[in-house]
């Protein structure tokens, strides 16, 4: 039996903006995971492989799926990669804490998972940028342009820099800090957060860009700060991030509800995390104060908070 675990993550800044060249920061979420289970299936054909995804009620053969189905995509292409044809009948158990289509990365790091657990498996475990370039290729087919920093962050497990089509530096975190994470209960589709802000740099490229330009100095700023441990400075440059992706059409009411209710809390500052339009918001919180500000908005409507500490 082969088991692996991926954790979730938050994109504490730069996303959307990421799509466009400008960089982000994202951090692995180990509170939340997905983990794929694989065991031999003696009673079935050679080269069967059968998967059992409770969590969305899924429980089928490979051929059984459709082809565009992303754990049948990710299935297929990891086969493909490896080049090994013939093999017992397998089952593939997959169970996730990550919650789907909330920002917190459950997509990547369930490609993640089923690449890294079936190379493993199979007795030829692929390097961690092989697994990341499978899990983007999925994704891709998911929504369109994705930047590749869910992907990476899941695969690799550390917080990182990272640069669409150029690098995904790992960094120090000078000074560990807090984070409440919190949902506001309401699925988002990145897929049509992405394109909705396509759209609307389409019909105005020129301030689409200022504003990514913005949000890229507002991360250039957040990783120096991270590095020199001023975790102080973090909250304001969080509030603007905030501020810009308002202004790209991302927010909604439930984010900005719960973002309001943090700051008020007391919460450095807060914004929400991923691709919007629902999903999680994140607040810096002192830990003194991280168990106050998540009970506060569990009661302004969170269907769930984390706290969560970020650390090298
Ligand atoms: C989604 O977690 C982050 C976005 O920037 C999309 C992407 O980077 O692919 C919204």
């Amino acid at each position: 039996m082969t088991k692996v675990e991926v954790p979730g993550k938050i994109i504490l800044f730069g996303e959307h903006a990421v799509v466009y060249g400008r960089p982000a920061i994202a951090v692995p979420v180990q509170q939340v995971r997905c983990s794929v289970e694989i065991s031999d299936l003696d009673d079935a054909p050679h080269g069967h492989i059968y998967l059992e995804a409770p969590d969305i009620h899924l429980f089928a053969w490979l051929h059984e799926i459709n082809e565009a189905h992303p754990l049948h995509k990710i299935t297929q292409l990891t086969l493909d990669e490896l080049h090994i044809t013939s093999f017992p009948a397998l089952k593939l158990t997959i169970g996730s804490t990550i919650p789907i289509a909330a920002g917190l990365g459950s997509g990547a790091a369930v490609s993640v998972g089923v690449a890294r657990a079936l190379s493993t498996h199979l007795g030829a475990p692929l390097p961690l940028e092989r697994q990341s370039a499978l899990a983007f290729e999925v994704d891709k087919i998911h929504h369109g342009t994705p930047s590749g920093v869910d992907n990476s962050v899941v695969t690799y497990g550390q917080p990182l820099y990272f640069i669409r089509d150029r690098f995904a530096e790992r960094f120090t975190i000078g000074a560990p800090f807090t984070l409440v994470i919190a949902d506001t209960g309401h699925p988002s589709s990145t897929a049509s957060a992405v394109s909705g802000v396509r759209s609307r740099w389409e019909a105005d490229r020129s301030s689409f860009e200022a504003i990514f330009d913005t949000i890229g100095q507002i991360t250039d700023q957040a990783k120096t700060a991270i590095e020199r441990g001023e975790v102080d400075k973090l909250g304001t440059l969080m509030d603007h991030n905030q501020r810009l992706l308002e202004g790209i059409g991302v927010s909604s009411p439930d984010l900005e509800r719960l973002i309001h209710t943090a700051r008020q809390r007391g919460a450095n500052g807060a914004k929400l995390s991923g691709a919007g339009m629902g999903g999680n918001m994140i607040a810096l919180a002192s830990p003194e104060r991280a168990a106050d500000v998540a009970h506060s908005l569990e009661q302004a409507g969170a269907s769930r908070t984390i706290i969560t500490e970020v650390r090298s």
